[in-house]
């Protein structure tokens, strides 16, 4: 048995079970804190590229992480043979939402069960996926249950953002290490040795709901600036001044205060309704998380209605997603507010082209009846409107001069403040955004 009572510096054996955004960034980031580390995934694909060298998805700086560190860093199918020389076990598997909006545990159970008969070497297992409060308490029974009180548990939340997840990772904000014993916790915190950042250790289910409160309280915000953002609209303020001056407040502070088409993702969505549901299932209804998800879903469909009333109408005209991502710096596509975009317009009638530098929307619906280009200009081509969906820093460079001339009628709605109204008017726009004058400018049709 590894010894518990003092912090525990690289080198250590980790096990990381799921190769997907956190798990290979966890992975490739504790390869470089010094640790050897083996990456466990079911999808044979993804292991295969891994080995040959490559990342399945864009994060920025973990192809260089995973090349440098690959004498410490190795990928597997094995649940044993990622199991057997480990002294810790990283779940980090994906728990999407179920038809309740409840998180769905089977991969992590289906991780507990694969070590069932594996484990009673491992000093931890340590969860990162993000789960219900109470999960480690169920996690932690099993173990009992199956003879492995020997073996420490940990959660260990995650706080990475998706395209600075590796930075994110290595200076952080905070590490929350949630243990039924001081040891492991102890232990688990050793591991995070050579980071830049605090440590803060509780109970288990606290460290669970640590996770789930910050996403709902990041969420809340965006919500929070996108209401006043309508309000403004409709009292002639400006939400971009009122979100800068007020972001000033030491207090707030200026950040998730973009007005915008709302908030999208992996996290905020399914998080909040986990929570959500949790609060429901224990009796408690959590009315502010619902109007949070209620405003959020409203989002999008008000951008779609602005546009139908500008254009007098959207079947038959052809409307262009500039962007296509939930945020810039990722090729992330889940629940990004471009599908309900596209989506809407399909159903109104419209015709959808659309750009984006990175996106992978794959063989689905609303995409398999867009027409995507390989630039903005094609983009826009006779287009009647174009929307600003994300908020890509390639579009503050683009030619709107040549863009207005390429479109039927030069009409954009710029769904994340990120263009000059001025600039869009000179080039002969009509500009509309979100929580400013309502438009800019008439451009003739
Ligand atoms: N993506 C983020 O930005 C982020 C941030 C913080 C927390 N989280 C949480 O971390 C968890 C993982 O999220 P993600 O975005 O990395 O998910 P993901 O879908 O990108 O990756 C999950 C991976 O786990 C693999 N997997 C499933 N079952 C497995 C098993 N039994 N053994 C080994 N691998 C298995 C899948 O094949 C997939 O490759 C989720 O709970 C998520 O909520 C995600």
């Amino acid at each position: 048995m590894t010894d518990t009572t003092t912090l525990s510096p690289a080198p250590r054996r980790i096990a990381v079970f799921g190769a997907g955004y956190i798990g290979l960034v966890t992975g490739a980031c504790f390869a470089e804190l010094g640790h050897r580390v083996v990456v466990r995934d079911i999808q044979p694909e993804r292991i295969e590229l891994l080995r040959s060298g490559d990342v399945p998805f864009f994060e920025p700086g973990l192809g260089n992480l995973i090349i440098r560190n690959k004498e410490r860093l190795s990928f597997t199918l094995d649940a044993d043979e990622a199991v057997q020389d480990a002294e810790a076990v990283f779940v980090c598997v994906d728990t999407p939402p179920t038809a309740s909006g409840d998180a769905d545990l089977s991969r992590v159970w289906a991780v507990v069960e694969a070590l069932k008969n594996t484990a009673s070497h491992l000093v931890a297992i340590v969860v990162k996926s993000t789960v219900p409060v109470g999960t480690g308490s169920r996690v932690r029974a099993a173990l009992d249950e199956a003879g492995l009180s020997g073996v420490g548990y940990a959660s260990n939340p995650e706080f990475t953002a998706e395209g600075s997840a590796v930075a994110d990772f290595l200076h952080p904000d905070r590490v929350v290490i949630g243990a039924f014993d001081e040891a492991t916790a102890h232990w688990v915190e050793g591991l995070y040795t050579g980071i830049e950042g605090p440590v803060e250790t509780m109970d288990v289910a606290s460290a669970e709901m640590v996770k789930l409160a910050s996403n709902a309280l990041l969420a809340t915000k965006i919500t929070f600036i996108n209401e006043i953002a309508t309000v403004c609209e409709a009292t002639g303020a400006d939400i971009t001044q009122v979100a800068r001056a007020v972001g000033r407040d030491h207090r707030l502070g200026p950040h998730f205060l973009n007005a915008g088409l709302g908030y999208g993702g992996s996290c905020f969505p399914k998080d909040s309704r986990a929570l959500r549901a949790m609060a429901s299932n224990s009796g408690y209804p959590f009315q502010l998380l619902n109007a949070v998800i209620e405003v959020n879903e409203l989002q999008p469909r008000r951008a779609i209605q602005r546009l139908k009333s500008e254009l007098g109408g959207l079947r038959g005209r052809r409307v262009a997603l500039l962007g296509l991502t939930f945020k810039p710096g990722t090729d992330d596509m889940r629940e990004a507010p471009s599908t309900v975009i596209a989506s809407r317009l399909l159903a109104e009638g419209a015709e959808v082209t659309c750009w984006d530098p990175m996106a992978r929307p794959g063989e689905a619906e609303p995409w398999t009846s867009t027409t995507r280009h390989q630039d903005v200009a094609g983009a826009v081509t006779d287009a009647d409107a174009a929307v600003l969906v994300t908020e890509w820093p390639e579009l503050a460079d683009v030619d709107w001069h040549a863009a207005a001339r390429r479109m039927r009628a030069p009409l954009i709605l710029d769904g994340r403040n990120l263009l000059d109204p001025e600039a869009l008017l000179d080039a002969g726009f009509t500009y509309m955004s979100v929580g400013r004058a309502t438009r800019y400018g008439r451009a003739t049709r």
